[in-house]
Formats: structure tokens, sequence, C-alpha cells
């Protein structure tokens, strides 16, 4: 009887025992779960459709915004960029070589990508506003100092704190909620609010040559509505937006696409150059604040810059560091159109705005963004609505290939014509695993470091980095 009694004591002892370390190994994996799983967003696949043309030589991705496939991850749900912008890549095959070149893509900007950060746009992304701080541009505001152009914001300022305004292409945020928030009340373009309500876009025809799709929102007397087309029609993409004023005042804002352009994965280095229709040969060409503010250096450490009589090359020069930044700020140009190429990977990218080709569309300002993962140039233009007026703008791109060598350049694209031989996976779990390891080491870095100096463990992303104000 003893026995009988005594054994599964021993047992249920020894259970418990390697219970108990089972439960720690479990916690332990636990933790590693949830880190894959915090971290499986980066190689896991986001809600898009393809656009496809030239008998799939030409293919368009484009990231849908959120419930518009209830059951797939969004690629951008923060509360910089017009969700419906998110031209996520471009593959290019040359008929005659063979080789693809991939135009945008996500590899070299904010990477891991994180879909709450403002900043994680992709490709044509787009902003209502200047892409500073304020809810009004008050300072240097466009080549014609016009006053009173929103950024992008309704209702900001009769909003208090906990109440919703709107972020136009974004939906409804909550002001004050966002991490450099602070007793001023000022809007930060940059830094990730809350949303009052998730944004609703409906997407009414998808097929591989357009995609179109529609969202709007309303905050007391403040709305909108952003109705999006995007057209790939043989080696021409179109993306035409109309936005609607469904409030009952007035407003204008900027808007600019943030042309996130890096080719084949290539960091911005010698071989990337830009022809921007600015005219050169007239004095001073442009401004750089951000070198006074010295968060950026000059861009002609970087670029080689000619100048003509009707444009302007940019030709970068070596490879950008880590850390630098360049803006650069065109001084006002009444002939300039906002059109410019982009050459890099034996492809180019002619843009254009025919509406304001046609004087449509006034321009507001022309910047030049860079920083290792990024070659931006940022026409803005100016729009204004009347209550209940709508207008239509259109950025055009012509995508074409070039022959190798052309303007005497050290071309991109090579050296690293996509294969398809597989490397390229093995290369991401590489990655993969240098990633994980960071992570860990990172979170018990962050762990320590909040732990020591209770610096209520603000990352350095939680801080509002002037830099892209691109
Ligand atoms: C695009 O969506 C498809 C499913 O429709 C998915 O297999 C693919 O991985 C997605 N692409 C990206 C880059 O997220």
């Amino acid at each position: 009887m003893t026995t009988t009694t005594r054994i599964p004591t021993i047992i249920s002892y020894q259970m418990s025992l390697s219970l108990a370390s089972f439960y720690k190994y479990l916690n332990g994996s636990l933790f590693f779960l949830s880190l894959i799983a915090t971290l499986l967003p980066l190689a896991s696949p986001y809600s898009n459709v393809t656009l496809s043309s030239l008998g799939g030589n030409l293919e368009v991705m484009v990231y849908l915004p959120h419930a518009v496939k209830p059951s797939e991850a969004t690629y951008y749900m923060a509360s910089r960029f017009d969700h419906g912008s998110m031209i996520g890549s471009i593959t290019s095959k040359n008929e005659k070589t063979g080789a693809k070149h991939l135009l945008f893509g996500s590899k070299n900007w904010r990477q891991p990508h994180n879909s709450g950060w403002p900043e994680s746009g992709i490709g044509l992304a787009s902003e209502f506003g200047v892409g500073d701080d304020g809810p009004l541009c008050q300072y240097r505001c466009g080549w014609d100092g016009v006053n009173d152009v929103t950024n992008g914001v309704l209702g900001y300022e009769d909003a208090k704190n906990g109440e919703p305004f709107l972020k136009i292409g974004v939906g409804a945020l909550i002001k004050g909620s966002c991490p450099s928030c602070d007793s001023t009340d000022n809007y930060r373009f940059n830094s990730p609010y809350e949303f009052a309500e998730l944004p609703q876009w409906k997407v009414f025809t998808s097929s591989s040559s357009i995609v179109s799709m529609e969202h709007e929102a309303r905050v007391r007397n403040y709305g909108y509505r952003l109705h999006k087309d995007i057209v790939l029609d043989g080696n021409v993409l179109a993306v035409t937006s109309v936005l609607t004023n469904l409030g009952d005042t007035a407003f204008s804002t900027a808007w600019y696409s943030h042309n996130f352009f890096t080719c084949d994965g290539i960091p911005v280095r010698d071989g990337y150059s830009l022809d921007m229709d600015i005219q050169g040969d007239k004095g001073k060409l442009y401004e750089e604040p951000g070198v006074i503010g010295s968060w950026a250096v000059p861009l002609r450490t970087f670029a080689n810059i000619r100048e003509f009589k009707d444009h302007v090359t940019v030709d970068v020069a070596r490879p950008l560091n880590g850390d630098t930044r360049i803006k650069a700020e065109f001084v006002k140009d009444d002939a300039s159109k906002g059109a410019f190429t982009l050459h890099g990977c034996t492809t180019s990218l002619r843009s254009e705005l025919p509406d304001v080709i046609n004087n449509r569309i006034p321009m507001y300002a022309y910047n030049l963004y860079l920083e290792k993962g990024t070659f931006s140039p940022e026409p803005q233009i100016l729009l204004h609505l009347q209550p209940g007026q709508s207008t239509s703008w259109t950025q055009r791109l012509v995508i074409e290939n070039e022959d190798e060598g052309i303007k005497g350049l050290p071309l991109l694209g090579k050296s690293v014509a996509r294969t398809d031989d597989g490397s390229e996976n093995v290369w991401k779990l590489i990655a993969a695993a240098v990633i994980m390891v960071g992570a860990v080491l990172s979170l018990h870095v962050r762990q320590r470091v909040s732990a020591r100096d209770n610096d209520n463990g603000r990352r350095r992303e939680d801080y509002s980095t002037v830099p892209d104000v691109a």
C-alpha cells in the first residue's frame, strides 16, 4: 500500500519539477514566440494588389489601406501619409536584356518596418501638408509666402486635447495623443497620433490596370472625401487624387509625394541621378535651413550639381553615410512645373504633374530630400477648396529602360541585376536571424537603460527628429 502511494508522490514531485522547468522553458519560448510574432510582419505579406502591363514586363504593387481586406495586415496605419498612396514598388523588365529592376521598395527605408510609425511610408507615399510641425504654416510658407495654408489638418485648433481632428488622407486623430505632443499644443507631423476612429476605405475597381479607392472622414463641421485612381497603361502610371471639402469652411493645403526612391535595394550612392525642371544659371539655386539647424549636411558634399538654363541635374557622387541627411529647398522658380526624372539601375522614372503644367494648380514649393535610404524630389502643390468643392490632380510617371553607360555615369544595377536563383532567400534568413539577435540585445539594453536612468523608457525614435521634414 505504502509503495503504491509513494510512487505517485515521487512521480508527481518529479512531474511538478519538470512542469516547473517546462513552464520556465515555455515562458522563454513564449517570449521568443511573441518576439517572432512582432517581427513576423517584416517578412509576412501586407494587403496589396499588383497592376501589370506590357505583357507582364511592368508590374506595380499597391499596398491597400486598412480594412479593404479585413483579414490581411495593412502596410501603413500611421498618422502622416495618405493611406491610399502606398504604391510600394515597380518592377520593370527590360525585354531586350531580360534584366529586371525594382524601383522604390522598402528595403532601405525605416527597417524593420513598423506600420504604426508615421515615417514608414513607401514609394509614392504622399502627404497633405508641408511636412513640418504646426497646424498652419507660419514661417517660410512656400514660394509665395501664402499664409493660412494648413498642414493637412482640419479642426485642429478648435479641438481640445483628447478631442478629434482630421488629417487629410489619414482620418480622425486625437489631439494631444502623440509622444512628442507637449504643453505647446503644437501639431507634430511626424509623431504617431492615436486614431479617434479607424479609417475606412472602399475599393471600387481592382483589375490588372486600375485600382480605384475612396475614403471619407468627418469631425464636427469639418470633413473631406478622398478618391484615388491608380492606373497603369503601358509604361505610364497615373495616380489621380480627387479631394472634396465636406465641411463648411474653406481650406488650403499643400500636397506632395515623398517619392521614396531607391532601386534594386541599393542605398543612395554614385550612379543615382536626378534631373529637375528648375532653371539653373540664375544665382541662388536653393537654401539649406537644415544645415544651419545642423541636422543636415550640404547637398554638394555628396552630389555634383549642374545648372542649365531650363533644368538642373543632381548626380550623387559617393555613397551617403548612415546618418547623412540632406534637404535642399529650391528658391522660387516661376517656370518650374514640378517635373523631374530619376535615373538609377538602368531605369528612368519621369514624374510630371499635368495639372500644374496646364496651370490649373499652382506650385507651392520644390524640395529635395536625401538619406542613405531615399532620394526624394518633392515638388509641392497648393490646393484650395471651398465648402462642397472638389479638386483633382494627377502624378504621372513614365517608366523607361535606359541603355547602360548613358551620360557616362557608373550606372547602378549592372552587377546587381536581380536573378531569381534563391540566394536572396538565404540572405533574407540570415538578415532575419541578425535582426532577431539584434532585437533581443536591444530589448536587454533598453530594459537595463530604463532601469538605470528611469528615462521612462522613451526610445530614440519616439522623439520627433526634424530630419524627415522632407
Ligand atoms: C501581396 O499579397 C499577396 C497575397 O495576395 C502575398 O502573397 C504577397 O506576399 C504580398 N506581397 C507583399 C510584398 O506583401
